[in-house]
C-alpha cells in the first residue's frame, strides 16, 4: 500500500498501439492508479436506446491487466450532442436569459427530467457493468460541478425549493423582507430566478434582493447535488461499497461544498493554483477539502504536471515544483497524487495542456522524469502517510453562506472580496506554522484551542454561543469587520449577536478606494490598513488597535475582550500582512502554537499523525534559496534516509518526530492531540 499515483487517461482519443506505449510508460514512472471514462458519455451511450461498452471495456482490461487501479468515472459531465437536439431540456439558459444550444462541457441544467433520467441511466448501466471488478477502486460521478443554469424548469425547481425552505409565502416574504420595493409575492409561481433580467441588472453579484439571489445560490448548489446524489443511488444498486467521490474545485464559490461532503465517501479535489506564488492559498484550500469530513484524509483527483492551458496565460512550473506542490498535498491530507492528464490529447481545447507523456510519446523529457522520480520516491515511502490525521489546535471558520452574503451586498464596499480577507488571515497562520482545520460553522469548536472566523458576516446555528464557549474555557477567538452582521436570511441583526463576546459595537463604518491607507497603531508598530474602516466602540474590551488618521484618528481599530479564562479580538479594518500577522503571532504565542519555522517566511511546515501515533513533520521550502533548518526541523529524512540540515530551493523533508531527538519536547506538547480513526484504506 502507497500514495495512488496516475491521473485522467483518456486512451479513447488514440488508436490502441499507443495504448501499448501508454502503459510501458506508466510502468516506468510508477503510475498505479487511471481515472478512466469522465469524458465518455457520447462513446457509452451513442443513442437514445444505444449503449456501447465495447471501449470503455478495453481500456479497463488493458489497465487491469497492467495492474493498476481504476477510478472509474461516470462520464456524465458533458452530454451528447444526439441528446441537446433530441431533448432540449438538458440545455441550459445562462444569467442573460440566452437558452443555450448544444456546445462545452459542464453544460446540463440540473433540474431537466431528461438530464436527469440520461445519467442516471448511463451511470447504473456503468456500475452494473463494472461493479466487482477488483481494479476499480472508487467511482467519480460527473466532473467539477458547478456553473448556474435559469431556465424554466429550474424556476420550478427553485419554487418547490422555496417551499420546503419556507413552508409559506408569508414566511418567504418575511425572510427576503420583500416590502421593500414593493415586492410582496402573493403566488409562488410569481417568483423568479434571479438574474440579469429580473433583480440584477448590473451583473451577478449586483442583487437587488440579497434573500432571493442567497437562496437561489444555495438551490443551485443543492439541485447539482441531487443531481451527484442520483447518479450515487445508480451506482449503489450495483456496488454496495466502493467509495464514490466526485471532484471539487478548492475555494469554489458556487457550490457549498460543506453541504455536499456527507454524500462524498471521501473527498477529491483539483488543484490548479493561478500562479506559482500560491504555497498559502494551496495550503488553504487543502485544509478546506480536508476539513470538508472531519479530517479524513483526502485525493488530489488533478494537478498538471506542467502547465495548464485554461488561462489566457499559463506558466511552467519550473524544475523540482511539480514535486514540492505534490508533497504540498500529502503534508495536508492528501492519500493520492494524481494529475491531469496521463496523455495529451491532440486535439481541441485542451492540446496545449500539460501531460505526463506529450505528444510525441517520449520518455526523456524534464516533465516526465520529474513524474517517473516523484513515482519512485512515492513507491520507496510505502504506506507510512496513509490515513495520517492532522492534529490541529487552531481551526480556521469557512462558510458559503457568509461568502455568499458577503458579495451580493451593496454597501459597505464591493472592494472587500471574502477569499482576500479568509486568504489574509490563514497566510499570517501559514506563515507562522500552525497547523490547522478549515471548519465549517456547525463544526464542533471544542477541541480547537484559537478559532479564526475572518469576515463571518453571517451568524446562525446557535454559533455566537458556541464562539463564546471557546473563550470561556481559555481559548482565544478572533474575529474581523463585517463580521456578525447578519442572519440566515441576510438581514441585519437589531442587536448583534457576537458584540457581547467581543466586548465592543460598531455604529458606522467608513469605506475607501484601494489606494487609500488609513494607518493603525498596535502596540507601537503601525501597519496600513485599507478599503473599510469599521469605528469600533469599546464596552468593555482593551482597546489594541487605534486609526491614525482622520476624524476617527485615535479610537479603536483593533480590540481584545476577556471573556471567562479567554480572549475574543476584533479587527475592525483590513490591516496590511505584517498587520495581521503581528496580531496573530500574538494569538498563537499565548497558546504555544508558533511552529517551528515561524521565523522562516517561506518555509512550511505540516505535522500529520499516523494511525499508529507516529507524528510526521513536512518541511517544506517554498523559496528560491536554500535554508538553514532550526534544530526543531533538522533530522533524518524518510525520503533521502539522509540527515537534513539545510533545505534546498523547493526542498522536502519528512522526519518521524515521534523518534527524532532534535526536537524540543515542548513543541511536541503543545501540538499533541490524538489521532482520528483511520479511513478505510481505499
Ligand atoms: C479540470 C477538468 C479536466 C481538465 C482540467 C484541465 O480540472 O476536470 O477535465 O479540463 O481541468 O486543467
Ligand atoms: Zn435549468
Amino acid at each position: 500500500m502507497k500514495i495512488r499515483y496516475g491521473g485522467d487517461y483518456n486512451p479513447e482519443q488514440w488508436p490502441k498501439d499507443v495504448w501499448e506505449e501508454d502503459h510501458r510508460l506508466f510502468d516506468a514512472a510508477h503510475i498505479d492508479t487511471l481515472t478512466v471514462g469522465v469524458f465518455t458519455w457520447a462513446l457509452t451511450q451513442p443513442g437514445p436506446d444505444v449503449y456501447d461498452f465495447s471501449t470503455l471495456d478495453a481500456i479497463i482490461e488493458r489497465a487491469a491487466a497492467a495492474g493498476r487501479r481504476i477510478c472509474l468515472a461516470t462520464g456524465t459531465g458533458a452530454h451528447p450532442a444526439w441528446m441537446a437536439r433530441a431533448h432540449p431540456s438538458v440545455t441550459r439558459t445562462d444569467f442573460e436569459g440566452r437558452k443555450h444550444r448544444f456546445g462545452q462541457r459542464h453544460n446540463s441544467c440540473p433540474s431537466s427530467p431528461d438530464f436527469r433520467r440520461f445519467s442516471v441511466e448511463v451511470a447504473r448501466r456503468i456500475a452494473r457493468r463494472y461493479a466487482g471488478n477488483p481494479a476499480i477502486v472508487a467511482w467519480h460521478v460527473g466532473n467539477e460541478y458547478g456553473g448556474a443554469c435559469y431556465c424554466d424548469l429550474c424556476a420550478a425547481g427553485f419554487r418547490e425549493w422555496l417551499r420546503a425552505r419556507y413552508g409559506s409565502l408569508s414566511a418567504l416574504n418575511a425572510a427576503w423582507y420583500t416590502t421593500f420595493w414593493s415586492h410582496t409575492f402573493t403566488d409562488w409561481d410569481e417568483i423568479e430566478p434571479p438574474s440579469a433580467l429580473t433583480e440584477h441588472w448590473r451583473g451577478p453579484d449586483h442583487t437587488a434582493f440579497q434573500g432571493i439571489t442567497l437562496d437561489y445560490l444555495r438551490f443551485m448548489s443543492d439541485a447539482m447535488l441531487a443531481n451527484y446524489r442520483d447518479e450515487k443511488a445508480a451506482i449503489r444498486q450495483s456496488d454496495p461499497d466502493t467509495p464514490v467521490t466526485t471532484n471539487f474545485m478548492g475555494l469554489y464559490r458556487p457550490i457549498d461544498y460543506h453541504r455536499w461532503a456527507a454524500d462524498l465517501d471521501f473527498v477529491s479535489w483539483d488543484n490548479y493554483p493561478p500562479d506559482d506564488r500560491s504555497a498559502a492559498r494551496m495550503a488553504l484550500a487543502h485544509d478546506l477539502m480536508r476539513g470538508l469530513k472531519g479530517g479524513q484524509p483526502f485525493w488530489l483527483m488533478e494537478q498538471t504536471p506542467s502547465v495548464t492551458a485554461c488561462r489566457d496565460v499559463n506558466p511552467l512550473k519550473r524544475p523540482g515544483v511539480m514535486r514540492l506542490w505534490s508533497w504540498q498535498a500529502v503534508a495536508h491530507g492528501a492519500d493520492a497524487v494524481l494529475f491531469f492528464q496521463m496523455r495529451a490529447g491532440r486535439g481541441a481545447s485542451e492540446k496545449y495542456h500539460g501531460a505526463v507523456i506529450g505528444h510525441s510519446g517520449r520518455s526523456d523529457t524534464r516533465v516526465f522524469r520529474e513524474v517517473a522520480d516523484l513515482g519512485a520516491e512515492l513507491s520507496a515511502l510505502g504506506p507510512v502517510t496513509l490515513g495520517a490525521r492532522t492534529p490541529a489546535r487552531v481551526a480556521l471558520l469557512f462558510d458559503w453562506d457568509s461568502w455568499w452574503a458577503l458579495e451580493i451586498s451593496d454597501g459597505p464596499t464591493r472592494l472587500v472580496r471574502y477569499l482576500d480577507v479568509v486568504t489574509a488571515y490563514h497566510r499570517a497562520l501559514w506563515q507562522l506554522g500552525a497547523d490547522l482545520d478549515v471548519i465549517p460553522v456547525t463544526a464542533p469548536l471544542d477541541d480547537y484551542d484559537v478559532v479564526v472566523a475572518p469576515a463571518l458576516h453571517m451568524i446562525k446555528n446557535g454559533l455566537a454561543d458556541r464562539l463564546a464557549a471557546v473563550a470561556f474555557r481559555g481559548g482565544t477567538v478572533l474575529t474581523t469587520f463585517l463580521s456578525g452582521r447578519v442572519d440566515e436570511d441576510d438581514n441585519a441583526f437589531r442587536t448583534e449577536p457576537l458584540s457581547p463576546l467581543l466586548g465592543i459595537r460598531v455604529d458606522e463604518w467608513d469605506a475607501r478606494e484601494a489606494s487609500y491607507v488609513n494607518p493603525v497603531t498596535i502596540n507601537g508598530s503601525t501597519f496600513e490598513s485599507r478599503l473599510l474602516f469599521e469605528l469600533v466602540i469599546p464596552e468593555g474590551a482593551d482597546v489594541v488597535g487605534t486609526y491614525r488618521t482622520d476624524f476617527y484618528a485615535g479610537t479603536a481599530a483593533v480590540t481584545r475582550n476577556e471573556w471567562g479564562a479567554g480572549h475574543a479580538w476584533y479587527v475592525g479594518a483590513a490591516l496590511d500582512d505584517a498587520g495581521v500577522s503581528a496580531v496573530i503571532r500574538e494569538v498563537l504565542s499565548r497558546h504555544g502554537l508558533l511552529g517551528p519555522c515561524a521565523d522562516l517566511p517561506d518555509v512550511e511546515t505540516a505535522v500529520r499523525v499516523t494511525p499508529d501515533g507516529d507524528r510526521l513533520l513536512f518541511v517544506l521550502n517554498h523559496g528560491a534559496a536554500p535554508v538553514e533548518l532550526p534544530p526543531a526541523c533538522a533530522g533524518v529524512d524518510l525520503l533521502s534516509g539522509h540527515p537534513v540540515r539545510t533545505l534546498g530551493p523547493n526542498g522536502v523533508a519528512i522526519y518521524s518526530i515521534s523518534a527524532s531527538p532534535g526536537v524540543s519536547s515542548a513543541w511536541k506538547t503543545a501540538t499533541a492531540s490524538p489521532p482520528g480513526p483511520a479511513i478505510t484504506q481505499m
